[in-house]
């Protein structure tokens, strides 16, 4: 067995070998989209391979609390393919109780954006992880909107939202690089009038962009020169239509057997059908930059054929990855580089454990506001585990390569935490037991079993 649960914790046992092919989670950014989109659609959209964690179940559950049927089926890979029917954006109906969004930034903020725009007063209300997240990054540009919104304790949640018709369109400059506030008010954007515009520094994962323009709703997506920025455009009003979507494996779950089959010394993993959209593929190129094996084959658009050529302009990218095992060395990371590789910072470090020489991750500070201190977390586990790795400013540097040691280490119910701890201790002498390892659940609930099949 390479893990076994008991009520204390999960214990992952070094692997002999890492092998064989995996097909991941559908991405978890694209699945919450596909959900929220299909209920702004005035039809039936049928969603293939969306994940089936817990943050995509708390999408699904706010979608149908406000009017539309959904329905699941298990689909391949411990995926789920939903039916969604809803009346459109103005059959939105007004929820009988608050939506809770679980432990999901992405479904409260872009939940407060759609909802901003609609004649219905709601609560988004989530678990005590998601209560200490900052939300005014979207409440102060949907209040501008004209939309009222409040958190019970300064901004943080339980957040109120009175929605308001129409809204007013707004430019809007996002002080962090955050795909979520892009998302919020541009789905804001739909509902009011005039064209809303919204500038951020570092171009963020464009996966609204994308889904809307493929549901016939028109956005000017502009790079902003001076920057590595992007301007994205929408002219409220416009009318989102229904559609089918098959949902490409997550980039990043792929990240966590990257890194695993990179640092194992006898490792050879293929990742079947995984999203490498240009703004979620920044792992994949960090890697292939320390020196990692990565082979990128059958390229070509979700749900369509191997070998399809290059990605096309609306929908998303993807491939097969095979990774075997690598010499890693030491990697710098710009600020942009690491808002572009928000999510697989943690995993990154692992990485950097095992890599030779000095690896700096410059302006990481966003990732104290994510599930957990994700600053904290990292350094006090992999510290733990015998790495050399240290938090100076918003910097994390990390010293390698160092044999790591099984360990007890807490995930602090932070699914990436865990995920993280559990592949370091595929690589680790002797057994590591991650606290709370449950929590893997939110985004990759098949994490375990893929771990007993690949492993020897
Ligand atoms: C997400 C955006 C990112 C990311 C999160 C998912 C999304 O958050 O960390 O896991 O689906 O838009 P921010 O936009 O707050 O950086």
């Amino acid at each position: 067995m390479a893990a076994t649960t008991t009520p204390t914790g999960t214990t992952v046992a070094r692997a002999t070998r890492l092998g064989g092919a995996l097909r991941l989670p559908g991405d978890k950014s694209i699945s919450h989209r596909a959900l929220m989109l299909a209920l702004l659609a005035n039809g039936t959209s049928r969603i293939s391979g969306a994940g089936d964690g817990g943050d995509v179940r708390s999408t699904a559950a706010v979608v149908e609390a406000l009017g539309a049927t959904v329905d699941r089926a298990e689909g391949a890979a411990g995926n789920v393919d939903y039916v969604v029917q809803a009346p459109g954006r103005i059959g939105i109906r007004q929820p009988d109780l608050p939506l809770d969004c679980g432990n999901s930034g992405t479904t409260m903020r872009l939940f407060a954006g759609i909802l901003a725009g609609q004649p219905v007063r709601a609560i988004l209300d989530g678990d005590a992880s998601l209560r200490r997240r900052p939300m005014a990054r979207v409440v102060e540009p949907l209040r501008v909107m004209g939309a009222h919104l409040e958190g019970m304790s300064g901004e943080r949640p339980p957040l109120i939202v009175v929605g308001s018709q129409p809204l007013r369109s707004i430019s809007w400059s996002t002080p962090v690089p955050s795909a979520q506030v892009k998302s919020a008010i541009l789905l804001a954007g739909l509902a009011a009038e005039g064209t809303t515009r919204v500038r951020e520094t570092v171009a963020t994962r464009d996966h609204t962009e994308r889904m809307l323009q493929a549901r016939g709703v028109a956005v000017q997506t502009t790079a902003d020169e001076a920057a590595a920025g992007a301007v994205v455009e929408i002219q409220g009003g416009q009318a989102v239509a229904a559609r089918d979507e098959q949902v490409p494996g997550d980039p990043s779950a792929a990240a966590f057997w990257l890194v695993a089959g990179a640092i194992h010394p006898d490792a050879d993993i293929t990742l079947g059908g995984v999203g490498v959209n240009p703004t979620r593929r920044s792992i994949i190129d960090v890697l292939a930059r320390m020196g990692a094996t990565i082979e990128e084959r059958n390229t070509g658009p979700a749900g369509g054929g191997a070998g399809g050529g290059h990605p096309a302009e609306v929908g998303e990218p993807v491939a097969d990855l095979r990774v075997r095992s690598s010499e890693l060395r030491a990697v710098e990371l710009e600020p942009t580089e690491t808002a572009a590789a928000i999510d697989e910072i943690p995993v990154l470090c692992l990485a950097a454990t095992q890599a030779r020489g000095r690896t700096v991750i410059g302006g990481a500070g966003e990732l104290r506001h994510k599930e957990s201190d994700r600053i904290a977390g990292i350094v006090a586990g992999l510290r733990a585990m015998g790495a050399r790795i240290d938090a100076v400013g918003d910097d994390i540097v990390i010293e390698g390569p160092t044999a790591l040691r099984g360990s007890v280490v807490d995930s602090l119910g932070d699914h990436r935490l865990a995920l993280t701890f559990a592949v370091a201790g595929l690589a680790a002498e002797g057994a590591t037991t991650i606290l709370d390892a449950d929590c893997v659940a939110i985004s990759y609930p098949t994490f375990f079993a893929d771990l007993e099949r690949i492993q020897s």
